[in-house]
């Protein structure tokens, strides 16, 4: 068999090894079949014939560029608009509960925002809830994948995952819009403004911002780390949060055992001690 459909053992190892230093992302014995498949269209595109030589090409790429097209092509990156929704339920409880207090600015962090249908429907939340005169509040949203993020910052989605999407927000914040022929629905302008993006790689703590934030949503991304590189990011998200702020997490991942100081106060939502 051709070596660009067959992976052998070492290569599998060292493109791993790589992958696990630059984000924290651990493939086990059983994902060779993942990431042969993912890298066969890159492979193509750059012409190479075979995964040695493509562990080559990324080792000697300098400035980094075709790393992040690895990382773009390992990571998954699927999403919905109000997945998981209690914890929208609970944002607005909090939102709510800070602006009867007097707050004037608020600010959450998208800690793997996938391709924008998380901070937007956190945008969405919050711009329901928004007290007159408007409080201060902003969202700011981080990926490691570029890929992600270009399509965070164009907010065109197909119409299809809009589904999930409660039709009078759906008429409040998207807009029809024509690309390449298809019928598509792009985010509106006053939900677009409320949510800035960057690249941000979680397993490389410290992160680069101030805070503090109200809530750290950082869901659906943990799965990928093992408890090294969980316990170093979720500290450091700790030091972001304001005292008495939310970590939220998905639904299938914990952190229990890491020792940290946050208290759980329903299920996947933690209160930073
Ligand atoms: C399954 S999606 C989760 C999206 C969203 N949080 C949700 O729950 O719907 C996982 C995201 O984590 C991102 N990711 C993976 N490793 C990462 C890292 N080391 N730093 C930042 N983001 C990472 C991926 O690019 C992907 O967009």
């Amino acid at each position: 068999m051709s070596s660009a459909v067959e992976m052998d053992a070492g290569t599998f190892d060292r493109l791993r090894n790589l992958i696990y230093e630059r984000s924290g992302i651990t493939l086990g014995d059983g994902k060779k079949a993942l990431l042969t498949s993912r890298l066969q269209s890159r492979m193509r595109t750059l012409g190479l014939d075979g995964y040695r030589s493509y562990l080559e090409y990324v080792l000697a790429d300098g400035n980094g560029d075709e790393l992040i097209e690895l990382l773009d092509a390992v990571s998954t990156n699927v999403t919905s608009f109000f997945r998981e929704p209690q914890h929208f339920h609970f944002l607005t409880r909090d939102f709510n509960r800070q602006t009867k207090a007097g707050v004037k600015r608020y600010r959450v962090w998208s800690a793997a925002s996938s391709s924008g249908e998380e901070p937007y429907t956190i945008a969405m939340t919050l711009l329901e809830q928004m007290p007159a005169p408007p409080i201060d509040v902003k969202i700011l949203a981080t990926d490691i994948s570029t890929r992600v993020l270009s399509a965070c910052k164009e907010a065109v989605y197909e119409r299809e995952k809009l589904k999930t999407v409660p039709s009078e927000l759906r008429s409040r914040f998207f807009e029809p819009v024509e690309v390449d022929g298809q019928r598509m629905a792009r985010v509106k302008d006053p939900l677009r403004r409320m949510v800035s993006f960057t690249r941000l790689n979680l397993s490389t703590p410290p992160f680069p911002m101030k805070g503090p934030f109200d809530v750290i949503f950082c869901r659906n991304v943990m799965i990928y780390f093992d408890p090294q590189v969980k316990k170093a990011l979720l500290t450091d998200m700790h030091r972001l949060l304001r005292p008495g702020g939310f970590l939220i997490i998905g639904h299938a991942e914990s952190l229990s055992g890491l020792g940290l100081p946050f208290s759980l106060v329903e299920p996947a939502v933690y209160v930073r001690a």
